[in-house]
């Protein structure tokens, strides 16, 4: 089955693949892990440019990850978001010497779901297993004209298609194929290496239908207590942001706080407004405080991150 289509895809990939990415160019279990990781919600040029290497530096083997301080590895997961892949990137790695193969071990390690559990066995241990993202999701739909797909079709169209002598390639091509040729919007089927079997190609942009999105916003006060020019972080203990360093949340600020400005963020399930308060204190409370200099040490994420630019801005202005 598909074994032309099979050829035609390999054929594309040499041609038109990236097949200079680093974790392409391994057989490192350890180093397709983390890749795929980083990779699970954030773009390849972010995390090529500044998180893959550096992490593989800095953390060269699972031992080494599994033996480090887990605020180690936040601080070098620092800007890149969704914290919790970090922590459970860390407790696979104190739980295994090694990851095992097989698609149901895999799944039970921390952080590594159906989507990760595939995209290790295709690329780490060559099985004969399709993986599913985005983009492969946006091609399957296309080829069987799907507007709604369930998961369990979805599974199924890609256990059909996928080439089992070489799965590594035609996975990596897939994803190629979905991010360069079937895009969203005005896609190139004339170029596309499945056209000849896409039953979608003539309205493509119909499949799948378009998700309608709306993010809540949510409001917060955020109070930077500042004493003797030093200033005040916490560890997150919450769910959110959890064992990150930010400013302090407040329902009311103090009184004689002063007005900064405001920084927002957008996460991927809500968007985020702070308004932030400057307080000076007179005596410290039990709270940490930290110069600029201890700051950069911290892992912190992006709001608190804008927080202390917006409070450095106000230094040189004021
Ligand atoms: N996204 C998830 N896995 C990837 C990979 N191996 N190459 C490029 N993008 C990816």
């Amino acid at each position: 089955m598909y074994r032309k289509t099979h050829q035609t895809i390999q054929d594309w990939y040499l041609e038109n693949g990236r097949l200079d990415l680093p974790w392409r160019n391994t057989d490192e279990a350890y180093y397709i892990y983390l890749s795929e990781v980083m990779l699970q919600q954030t773009q390849v040029k972010t995390v090529l440019e500044r998180y893959y290497i550096p992490f593989i530096e800095r953390f060269p083997t699972l031992k080494n990850l599994a033996e480090a301080p887990l605020d180690d590895v936040l601080k070098m997961w620092e800007g890149l978001g969704y914290y919790n892949r970090a922590k459970n990137l860390h407790r696979t790695a104190t739980l295994v010497e090694t990851l095992p193969s097989n698609i149901e071990e895999l799944i039970k390690l921390p952080g590594i779901g159906k989507n990760t559990a595939h995209a290790l066995a295709a690329f780490a241990f060559n099985q004969p297993v399709p993986i599913m993202e985005a983009n492969v999701k946006r091609i399957l739909c296309r080829l069987h004209r799907l507007i709604t797909p369930t998961e369990k079709r979805l599974w199924e169209i890609a256990y059909d298609l996928v080439d089992k002598v070489n799965p590594f390639d035609y996975n990596q091509a897939m994803m190629d194929i979905g991010a360069t040729v079937c895009l969203p919007r005005n896609p190139k089927c004339g170029a596309c290496p499945l056209s000849d079997i896409c039953k979608g190609k003539e309205d493509p942009e119909r499949y799948p239908a378009k998700k309608k999105r709306v993010v809540p916003t949510r409001e917060q006060n955020i109070l930077v207590r500042i004493y003797e020019g030093k200033l005040s972080l916490t560890q997150r203990e919450g769910k959110f942001l959890h064992g990150l360093w930010g400013f302090e949340s407040v329902e009311i600020p103090e009184c004689a706080s002063e007005y900064l400005g405001e920084v927002t963020h957008a996460y991927t399930h809500f968007k985020l407004n702070c308004k932030v308060y400057l307080y000076y204190e007179n005596a410290p409370e039990q709270t940490d405080y930290f110069s600029e200099d201890e700051i950069q040490k911290l892992a912190i994420s992006k709001v608190d991150e804008k927080i202390v630019n917006l409070y450095n801005s106000f230094l040189k202005y004021d």
